[in-house]
């Protein structure tokens, strides 16, 4: 086994897509890896400062997309250009914005499936940045990507995930078992 120093490797890694408004209502994206599940109905996003975090500051609602293999040049966009000096930001994206239906929050329609949140903490808060805590308020999945049993189809959608070894977008592949299920086989 060959070791590597203390970094940010942990795989795999989410490419979520945090949508906010200012506070005239325009809409903004951010993409950040460094997210997940913190509880049943909440996440958790370790967020630097950012226009997305001053728009949180006023309106502390926003949405989280999960980027797909057909929307990464423009997530890979919103994650090295800041709304803070890039007027036109959302417009290069060509992304289609409209009001999510439970949250003050813009919705992005060319994303399979969108979460809509509320923030509910700010751990360690700073001016570089703080750890978001966010209740889930509602999901919302394009009809397009639901599988026979009415349930979101995660093989359907082409999600990516961020490699941080190598700074690579990688497809997620097709499913190769039943979790809570394999393990039987050798119980
Ligand atoms: C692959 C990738 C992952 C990123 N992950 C995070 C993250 O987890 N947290 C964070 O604060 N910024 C992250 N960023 C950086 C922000 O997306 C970037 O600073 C962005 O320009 C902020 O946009 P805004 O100022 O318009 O809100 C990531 C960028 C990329 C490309």
């Amino acid at each position: 086994m060959k070791s590597f120093k203390s970094t940010a490797w942990l795989l795999p890694q989410p490419v979520l897509i945090i949508g906010t408004y200012d506070q005239n209502g325009k809409a903004n994206a951010m993409n950040a890896a460094w997210g997940g599940q913190w509880d049943m109905h909440e996440i958790i996003i370790s967020l630097g400062s950012h226009q997305t975090t001053d728009n949180l500051a006023f309106n502390p609602e926003f949405t989280v997309a999960f980027a797909t293999t057909e929307t990464m040049a423009a997530s890979d966009y919103v994650g090295i250009v800041s709304g803070r000096n890039t007027l036109d930001k959302m417009e290069k994206t060509g992304w289609t914005i409209e009001n999510a239906p439970n949250v003050n929050a813009p919705i992005f329609k060319e994303f399979p499936m969108t979460l809509e949140c509320r923030v509910k903490q700010k751990i360690d808060e700073s001016e570089t940045g703080y750890y978001l805590i966010a209740e889930i308020v509602n999901i919302l999945c394009d009809e397009k990507y639901l599988s026979a049993d009415g349930k979101p189809d995660v093989e359907k959608m082409k999600l990516i995930t961020f490699d941080p070894v190598h700074h690579t977008y990688i497809q997620l592949g097709n499913t190769v078992g039943k979790a809570f299920a394999e393990g039987n086989k050798i119980k």
